[in-house]
């Protein structure tokens, strides 16, 4: 199988990928599809066997549940037992958009999706391209990230064709994913909430209409939390190169820190900018977490496809608005 890439970006294109699309997913298939976070791999989630095909497709272990997309909060109503007022604030100051809430799942979405558990994370995604698809098909989508289980997520068509290609029908693309990283994922089952994955809805932002938050004030995303989510365990989004953060005052000091062939070596930076000598190659992107987000994993793509070693990047800021990117990039480097 090679996958046909349907481009979006006429009218006239975006509704024949829509419609194309949606009729794949009628009969069951997969289609790698645009998200404003990275792309997914959708089915049809109300049906266990297109489902399957997901776990299938990227290696992904059972006990790994899988986000449910939706197109308006009456949708994601009909996922779920209940939906609490705080289900509804949190929706009206973040959907569409990075927010995935987790509550306890209805009895029409199969266990497939939801790993055998007693709960499901929905979403509403801002790409205009996923929430026409989902409105002509009329049924949620379940989607994980269009990568090989344990990669890196793919935030355009192109890092989804290298890892799926062979092993799907439709990749569309929507250009480069705007948020760059996956949705937070927000577990509204506990009393306050707490957050399962950070993201670019980072937890100040929550908290003013949460209250509270059960992550802020235990230590974030350490062991303890892994079992609520499978995904949260240590090793995840890794880059094949070997994958270090650090700190560096100027080029001498970050050479000196480094004990590896420059040659194989490639810098992410964003605010000391070393001379590129030596280095496989010296990036730059912006001292702005959302442009950062946006453009680091097509960076590790970047380097892992000119067969780096070692990546370095510099170390992020401690901020808020740094905090998913520096997770991810734990998980990257751990
Ligand atoms: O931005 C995103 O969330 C992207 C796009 C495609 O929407 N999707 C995504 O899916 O990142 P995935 O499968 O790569 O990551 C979903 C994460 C995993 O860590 C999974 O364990 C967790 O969400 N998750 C899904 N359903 C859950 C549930 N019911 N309870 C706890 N964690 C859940
Ligand atoms: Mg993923």
């Amino acid at each position: 199988m090679t996958a046909e890439i349907l481009p979006t970006h006429t009218p006239q294109l975006f509704q024949s990928a829509v419609r194309r699309a949606a009729e794949l997913l009628r009969a069951g298939e997969l289609v790698a599809l645009p998200t404003e976070t990275v792309y997914g791999l959708a089915a049809n989630a109300l049906d266990p066997r297109a489902v399957a095909k997901i776990f299938q497709a990227k290696g992904r272990p059972a006990h790994n549940p899988i986000i449910v997309h939706i197109a308006s909060v009456e949708m994601a109503t009909r996922c779920v037992t209940t939906w609490p007022e705080v289900a509804e604030k949190l929706a009206q100051s973040f959907w569409p958009g990075p927010l995935t809430v987790v509550l306890p799942c209805a009895k029409e979405i199969p266990d497939v999706v939801t790993a055998g558990g007693p709960t499901v994370g929905v979403r509403w995604p801002s790409h205009p391209f996923i929430q026409a698809v989902i409105r002509e098909c009329g049924f949620p989508l379940a989607a994980p990230s269009a990568n090989l289980s344990n990669q890196i997520s793919p935030t355009n068509a192109e890092h989804v064709r290298k890892q799926l290609g062979a092993k799907i029908r439709l990749i569309v693309d929507g250009g480069q994913s705007q948020v760059g990283i996956e949705s937070t994922v927000l577990d509204l089952t506990t009393e306050p909430p707490g957050v399962l994955r950070p993201g670019m809805i980072h937890e100040e932002s929550l908290i003013a209409v949460t209250g509270d938050l059960v992550s802020h004030r235990r230590k974030p995303l350490a062991g303890g939390e892994t079992l609520r989510s499978p995904g949260l365990l240590a090793k995840h989004y890794a880059p094949k190169a070997k994958l270090v953060v650090l700190d560096w005052r100027d080029t001498a000091d970050l050479r000196s820190r480094i004990a590896h062939p420059a040659s194989r070596t490639h810098i992410v930076a964003h605010t000391h900018i070393p001379s590129g000598e030596g280095f496989a190659s010296v990036s730059v992107i912006p001292h702005d977490a959302e442009a950062f987000a946006r453009a680091i994993y097509a960076e590790l793509h970047r380097c892992d496809a000119a067969g780096a070693e070692l990546i370095v990047v510099e170390a992020l800021p401690e901020t808020a608005q740094w905090r998913a990117i520096a997770d991810r990039l734990r998980r990257a480097a751990a």
